[in-house]
């Protein structure tokens, strides 16, 4: 074999699973995929009206400012936008980029040398695999547990014995997802103070990824964040992709806290990263100011969407008789539903996708490694969640029977 290539880019030439492979025949067919997973908020009724975008076409887009930390006029309005959230930061302590995923890639070059490593919670999103090993960065793991029905809890003792364990002091950061995805957790009080606390005593950078963060299932949730958080070096991040449903557009940003020597210090390596990629777009920026004044709607618009659908599962899937769990979510875009484990998770999704056409992405996608569960998303279409729900009800039904 020729080793002409990385290893880290190994993933590139991985083969596709079954599951993935079943779906593409089905689609190379013109056979129809209802996908109950889906979570591009561009094609489930939720897209913006083109003429709200219009601001995309000033004649200032005509001119080029290289900026690292992307143009001021943007990162100012950013800030104002977020006074009346009451998470202040000044301009200065904005990073843009294209993604959030551009976001994590940029810390890793910040934080870590080839090897070093970051902890993130299981289960989790699994982008996060390859946006490290694309940087050479190993991935160590904290778990997220699940008490029914309060909810997720994190494993606080497992965490810091990781810690305590790493005596080559190769971990440098704690990512944690304010609320998480699949799980729809967010971080707790006492968990926050002990994670501060760790990243105080073992001198980590906090990456706190709050992209879900404005999406709570319930307006009263304990709920807090971390921009503008002050005891340790902290890297907040959040975007268009889902706080305006407007991944398309590929503008994110960094927000950065802490202790003003380490704070000062990290902007000026940041600058380096950022000036050397400049990617992101300047009509994006220049139409920034004027995208804002839609995100009340979009936010309205989707959070009925979210709160609608993770009623009309816990409807059909729980009652006394169910076998299902519809789990604890208290915020985000995804609920996942714990189901009878007739067979192996990935055969009870290609049977289902098979038999009725139904994508739904199982739990081992984000690393749950006990019984079966299922990503619903929360943002499709009320009815297609009402209807697509009741088929997996209906088809759990037939493998109990048969
Ligand atoms: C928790 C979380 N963060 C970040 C992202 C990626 O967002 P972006 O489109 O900004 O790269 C995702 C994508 O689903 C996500 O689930």
């Amino acid at each position: 074999m020729s080793n002409i290539f990385s290893r880290r880019s190994d993933a590139g030439e991985a083969e596709p699973n079954e599951l993935s492979e079943i779906r593409a025949s089905r689609s190379s067919s013109g056979l129809p995929v209802k996908d109950l997973s889906n979570t591009n908020p561009t094609n489930v009724g939720l897209d913006w009206d083109s003429s709200d975008l219009i601001s995309l076409a000033t004649k200032d887009n005509i001119f080029y400012y290289p900026e690292p930390r992307g143009l001021y006029r943007a990162r100012e309005a950013i800030s104002d936008h977020f006074a009346s959230y009451k998470r202040n930061m000044p301009p200065d302590n904005y990073f843009l980029c294209a993604s959030t995923s551009e976001g994590y890639s940029w810390l890793f070059k910040l934080l870590c040398d080839t090897g070093d490593a970051v902890l993130v919670p299981k289960p989790g999103y699994p982008l996060f695999q390859h946006l490290a090993e694309l940087e050479s960065v190993q991935v160590l793991t904290y778990k997220l547990e699940y008490v029914h029905p309060s909810g997720w809890y994190l494993n606080l003792d497992e965490l810091s014995f990781i810690l305590s364990e790493d005596h080559g002091r190769r971990i440098k950061a704690i990512v944690v997802i304010n609320p998480s995805n699949p799980t729809g957790s967010y971080i707790r009080k006492g968990e926050r103070t002990a994670i501060l606390d760790l990243c105080e005593k073992y001198d980590l950078a906090l990456i706190a990824d709050e992209v879900f963060f404005d999406f709570p299932i319930d307006e009263n949730v304990e709920r807090k964040t971390f921009v503008g958080e002050d005891r340790v070096l902290t890297f907040a991040l959040d975007g268009l992709s889902k706080r305006m449903g407007l991944p398309q557009l590929k503008l994110a940003w960094i927000t950065i806290s802490g202790p003003s020597q380490k704070v000062s210090r990290a902007k000026k390596r940041l600058d380096l990263i950022a000036d050397t990629f400049l990617s992101v777009n300047s009509p994006i920026m220049n139409a920034l100011p004027f995208l804002f004044e839609h995100e009340t709607a979009f936010l309205c618009k989707s959070l009925g969407r979210i709160r609608q659908n993770y009623a009309v599962y816990l409807e059909i899937l729980t009652g006394k008789a169910s076998p299902h769990r519809v789990l604890c979510c208290q915020g985000g875009w995804t609920a996942l539903i714990e189901s009878p484990s007739y067979f192996e998770e990935d055969k009870i999704a290609q049977r289902f996708l098979e038999e009725k056409g139904i994508f739904a992405q199982p739990g081992y996608f984000f690393d749950i490694d006990n019984g079966v569960h299922f990503a619903f998303s929360l943002i499709i279409p009320a009815i297609s969640a009402c209807c697509w729900c009741v088929e997996y009800r209906d088809f759990f039904e037939v493998l109990e029977n048969s």
